[in-house]
């Protein structure tokens, strides 16, 4: 059913592992590649057999050595605009804002647009030989998929701002210390370690996961506590509602459709 060029997608117990494929660029993001992920998202939004999606990339070198250096190679100031502003659209946002829960599983190199990709999954894990960073400024550029807004956000704006002025790579015991990856494992457990956090959330109400999702988000905003409230109370009229509450009560576990 999902069928991409550089996209590998298996679809197994409600977990959707999707794996970016262009070794020969260390999965650098083309044109092709981030239509690829922006199809995929907007498909599996409404995919009943996708409750959880996994990000990772192929080999064992590299997540995404960042964004297609030689496809923007010659473009000018207005190109440049259309390609953050397309892709943050398109992808990035898209992501971050997806109703199924996203996990960056992060392999090896997460290099500016590779480490945006994984900043706007929910949340990231990471296998001990992973290195993440926005090397930009090397290239005369700045992170352009959200990586000024999602890097502070995520480990504070002191830490973000020497990260980007230097390009320095945080290991992935780093990026563990401070708050950039949840986890890390090694590489040969990555997948897998992936996998059970993915069955474990998928057990849980997806429909509460979504509003999660969302009021998390909004945490971002200036409106999240209304978010919250809205969220909250449309939960109460949900059958997920219902059967979570009366599992409890009648001390059993749930069983959400
Ligand atoms: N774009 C295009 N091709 C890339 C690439 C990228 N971002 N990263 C790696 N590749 C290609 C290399 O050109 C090379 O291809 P060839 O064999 O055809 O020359 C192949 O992948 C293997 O890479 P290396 O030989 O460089 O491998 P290495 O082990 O020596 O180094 C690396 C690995 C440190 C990750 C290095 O490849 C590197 O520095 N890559 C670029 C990282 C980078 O600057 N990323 C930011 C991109 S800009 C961006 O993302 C903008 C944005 O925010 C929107």
């Amino acid at each position: 059913e999902y069928n991409y060029n550089n996209l590998i997608v298996e679809v197994e117990n409600k977990i959707a592992l999707v794996t970016l494929n262009r070794p020969e660029a260390l999965n650098a993001l083309n044109k092709d590649l981030l239509d690829d992920i922006s199809n995929f998202f907007t498909n599996a939004d409404s995919d009943s057999d996708i409750r959880v999606i996994i990000l990772t990339g192929s080999g064992e070198k590299s997540f995404v050595a960042g964004a297609d250096i030689k496809e923007f190679a010659n473009f000018d100031g207005h190109q440049g605009e259309q390609l953050a502003a397309k892709g943050q659209e398109n992808v990035f946002d898209k992501i971050e804002n997806s109703k199924k829960p996203v996990i960056a599983a992060v392999n090896g190199f997460a290099l500016g647009g590779g480490l945006e990709l994984a900043m706007a999954s929910h949340f990231r894990i990471a296998s001990t030989n992973a290195k993440l960073g926005l090397p930009e400024v090397t290239l005369g550029l700045i992170p352009g998929y959200g990586g000024t807004q999602r890097l502070p956000k995520l480990i504070g704006k002191g830490r973000a701002m020497q990260a980007i002025m230097t390009a320095d790579m945080f290991t992935a015991e780093r990026a563990y210390e401070i708050g950039l990856v949840n986890e890390v494992v090694e590489q040969v457990e990555l997948i897998n370690r992936a996998k059970e956090i993915a069955t474990k959330i998928s057990k849980n109400s997806s429909v509460a996961i979504r509003h999660a999702i969302r009021a998390i988000n909004a945490s971002d905003k200036d409106n999240g506590f209304e978010v919250e409230i809205e969220s909250f109370g449309n939960l109460f009229d949900e059958e997920d509602f219902k059967e979570g509450t009366i599992a409890f009560i009648e001390k059993r576990k749930p069983n959400f459709k």
